[in-house]
């Protein structure tokens, strides 16, 4: 039997040079303009798919999954994947990726651009100067926080908080402390120039705190009014993971109270939509989610999504192997064998297990042209 050629819905434009490598084998529904998908409308587009290159807009749980019969991967072009329901996922047996690595520094620059323009009252100086207010120098002009010298924390020491760590440490000279689910070998920590504290710690002995961690239920609100009552009134908070680890109200209600001096925000908990108690504040630096937007970095995320897509769909140069999985299944199931008649065939189901494993098993679902086929071990 030849494998038919998988099917793949892409959700949003991405770079059309880069999506078009997909077409060298598979067939490509590619959406062409940005579009909001309800999830009836997600839930559509998968029904004949095989795939799916995705991104954060798009949510992918048990009910999409059980209108998508054929579904075997999904490529979600962003590192973070709270968007897609991993369990629902495994149970199907449909492999996940993300785009981690490749977006590493840019999204650490962007962190530390929100701190030091929240810090040093960037763009509240320029609204002001803008606006005309600006009409005499004067020495007591729009006074900030310092960045350099001062106590760091990062909340969520994966790679991009330790891209912070190491801005903050070898180039600004920062006393670095980070709070994470687990420690750090020692010469990791040595090496970004970080130290271990608990999180009523962090909370409190730092002077910027930047929220790195991926969003999960069980860290929903993580920073809430309670926690944010432990920090500096002159502390500054920056948040470039997820909107859900912050109560934006309460956030909303320290920074007008004086009882947290800026904050630094790139994601929201409804977002796009931003809460107008935010968009009142003067001491808040708002920008709509682009940590990793960068040209370079952007173009990187859609190339390894597309890798990532292709190897767990069994096709392209990594077959099989998809560089950057997130699902318990990591290997795609590449099936050659021959059609008998009706809808079951024997076959070969490869790849399995890992590299040089073959494995016999029964494929069901086997048609003619233009069908794929699933295997089951
Ligand atoms: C963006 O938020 C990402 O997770 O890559």
């Amino acid at each position: 039997m030849t494998a038919a050629r998988p099917r793949v819905w892409v959700s949003q434009p991405l770079f059309d040079d880069i999506v078009d490598q997909l077409a060298a084998h598979c067939d490509v529904d590619a959406v062409a303009t940005v579009t909001e998908h309800t999830p009836a409308a997600v839930a559509a587009a998968l029904r004949e798919a095989d795939g799916a290159l995705i991104t954060l807009n798009e949510r992918i749980g048990a009910t999409e999954l059980a209108a998508a019969p054929q579904l075997r991967a999904i490529a979600n072009v962003g590192v973070g994947y709270n968007n897609l329901d991993i369990a629902a996922l495994d149970a199907r047996e449909v492999i996940a990726t993300n785009t981690p690595d490749v977006l590493t520094e840019t999204t650490a620059d962007l962190g530390f651009a929100l701190l030091m323009a929240a810090a040093r009252r960037i763009t509240e100086s320029e609204r002001w100067l803008r606006d005309g207010q600006w009409q005499q120098w004067s020495f007591s002009t729009m006074l900030g926080a310092d960045i350099h010298g001062s106590t760091l924390g990062i909340l969520g020491m994966g790679r991009i908080g330790q891209g912070i760590a190491r801005r903050g440490h070898h180039g600004f000279g920062m006393n670095v402390l980070y709070h994470n689910r687990s420690r750090l070998p020692e010469a990791v920590e040595r090496q970004v120039g970080a130290r271990y504290a608990g999180f009523d710690e962090l909370l409190a002995q730092v002077d910027h705190l930047v929220l790195v961690l991926p969003y999960s239920a069980a860290n929903h609100h993580i920073i809430d009014a309670a926690a944010l009552a432990k920090m500096k009134p002159t502390a500054t908070l920056v948040n470039i993971a997820r909107g859900g680890l912050v109560d934006e109200l309460a956030l909303a209600d320290a920074l007008a109270n004086g009882r947290l001096a800026a904050a630094g925000l790139d994601v929201y908990e409804g977002e796009p939509a931003v809460r107008p108690e935010l968009l009142a504040l003067r001491n808040v630096v708002l920008t709509p989610h682009i940590g990793s937007a960068s040209l370079a970095t952007r173009r990187a995320m859609v190339l390894l999504a597309v890798d990532n897509l292709a190897a767990a769909l069994g096709v392209g140069p990594h077959a099989g192997h998809p560089p950057t999985p997130v699902t318990a299944r990591k290997t795609s199931i590449a099936i050659t064998g021959t059609a008998g008649a009706g809808k079951t065939a024997t076959g070969t189901i490869t790849d399995i297990t890992g590299a040089g494993k073959t494995a016999t098993g029964v494929i069901t679902d086997i048609a003619g042209a233009g069908k794929s086929a699933t295997g089951k071990r």
